[in-house]
């Protein structure tokens, strides 16, 4: 069987996550990764058992041992990479957000259009198994007509002012910062379960530290590395840490979100509830094994991972029989399934998988909502 081979692109916190996931795909290897230096590039590559190693993403891009490209580096590499991959023949896998703004998800999503290549959005916490149980529990109408939508997607890894990332540099990040990193999975997994467009916002948001303390040399993300007083330097931050988002539905059903990524003791964590006609959910991404389902009539139930208990469709998104967890690493494997299903199918076999199309809706969204919040009022999600 030939194997699709990929090249990652980025090698940071999530390009790894990206290679031992495709590891997990019987009809895939990893060929190569690039990074910002030769020397990096091997010394990285080594650590992950990787033959080839890439100083610059335009050799890799050149290999053409290479079927496909995950692009794992800073936002403002999206779109760039992106474009010169689909005209380099490659099949795209593109971390979220897919780009800086709408113009440039559009211009993608139609280059998308265009060439005979996959190309996917990283949108992988839908890929959770309870996530897509309750997918199907909606499609199925076990929850009824959905009245209400509310969660939020809270982290602490920025907590202090001394905690830093390229992810608080508008050049780098983009427009918005905890919108546009974390609440775009948010917004992905409320309107793919629920089938549900969010049709208007009304924004909130705040920046509780309008300094942080930038360090002189660059940090991966959670590398956790201590740093001294002098190594700093006093920046200005210009996006949001917090949001508080009201949102309402095509199909008439309200709701509301909060993001925050200054939230103490909130580690990574994805929350939402949905609130139907005949009975409610609520899914925690930190306890991502057991789905709270509400009635008012009968008891309250907890539903445990296994697949054996799950709806066909969802059960696909299993890895293991119940009682052996499951959690955000394996959200990758199978959504990297998915993608990979996809370029060995075509893409007009029109297969489940997050696309171009899909992060071009998450940029409209978080324009929506950047505006809402800069002119206080409601706005309408193009
Ligand atoms: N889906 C998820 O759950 C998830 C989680 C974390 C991050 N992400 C996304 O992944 C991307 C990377 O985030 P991260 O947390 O890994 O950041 P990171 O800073 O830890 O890693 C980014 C890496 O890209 C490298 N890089 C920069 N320019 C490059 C270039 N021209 N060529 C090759 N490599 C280059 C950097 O040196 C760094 O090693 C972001 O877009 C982020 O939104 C997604």
């Amino acid at each position: 069987m030939k194997k699709i081979r990929a090249g990652v692109i980025g090698t940071g916190f999530i390009g790894p996550v990206h290679v031992e996931a495709i590891r997990r795909q019987p009809n895939a290897e990893v060929t190569a990764i690039s990074a910002t230096s030769p020397e990096k590039a091997r010394t990285k590559a080594d650590s992950m058992g990787i033959e080839k190693a890439y100083g610059d993403y335009r050799e890799l891009l050149a290999d053409k041992d290479i079927d496909i490209i995950h692009i794992c580096t800073p936002n403002n590499l999206h779109y760039q990479i992106a474009k010169e991959g689909i005209l380099a023949g490659k099949h795209v896998v593109c971390e979220k957000p897919l780009a800086m703004s709408v113009e440039q998800g559009q211009e993608l999503v139609e280059l998308a259009a265009e060439h005979n290549v996959i190309c996917a959005a990283f949108l992988n916490c839908r890929a959770y198994p309870l996530v897509q149980q309750v997918r199907e529990m909606i499609a199925k109408g076990d929850l009824g007509t959905i009245l209400a939508v509310n969660g939020s997607y809270q982290q602490d890894w920025l907590f202090k002012d001394t905690d830093y990332s390229w992810r608080l540099e508008k050049q780098l990040s983009g427009e918005s910062r905890a919108v546009a990193d974390i609440g775009t999975h948010w917004f992905d997994t409320i309107e793919t379960v629920t089938g549900l467009k969010t049709e208007k916002v009304c924004a909130d948001f705040a920046t509780f530290y309008k300094t942080r303390k930038k360090p002189l040399k660059s940090v991966e993300t959670y590398s956790g590395k201590v740093l001294e007083p002098g190594d700093y330097e006093d920046v200005p931050i210009d996006t949001e840490d917090y949001a508080t988002v009201l949102l309402k539905f095509d199909n008439g059903a309200h709701g509301s979100f909060t993001v925050n990524q200054v939230a103490a003791g909130r580690k990574n964590r994805m929350y939402f509830e949905i609130y139907g006609t005949k009975c409610a959910v609520a899914f925690d991404s930190e306890m991502p094994n057991q789905l709270w389902i509400g009635s008012r009539d009968g008891n309250n139930q907890i539903m445990i991972k296994d697949p054996s208990l799950m709806y066909r469709n969802a059960s696909e998104y299993n890895s293991y029989p119940g009682g052996h967890t499951e959690g955000y690493a394996d959200t990758f494997k199978h959504t990297i399934r998915k993608i990979y299903a996809a370029v060995e199918a075509g893409k007009d076999a029109g297969l489940d998988y997050p696309q171009f199309s899909d992060g071009l809706r998450e940029l409209k969204l978080c324009s929506a909502i950047c505006r809402s919040a800069a002119e206080e009022k409601w706005v309408n999600v193009e």
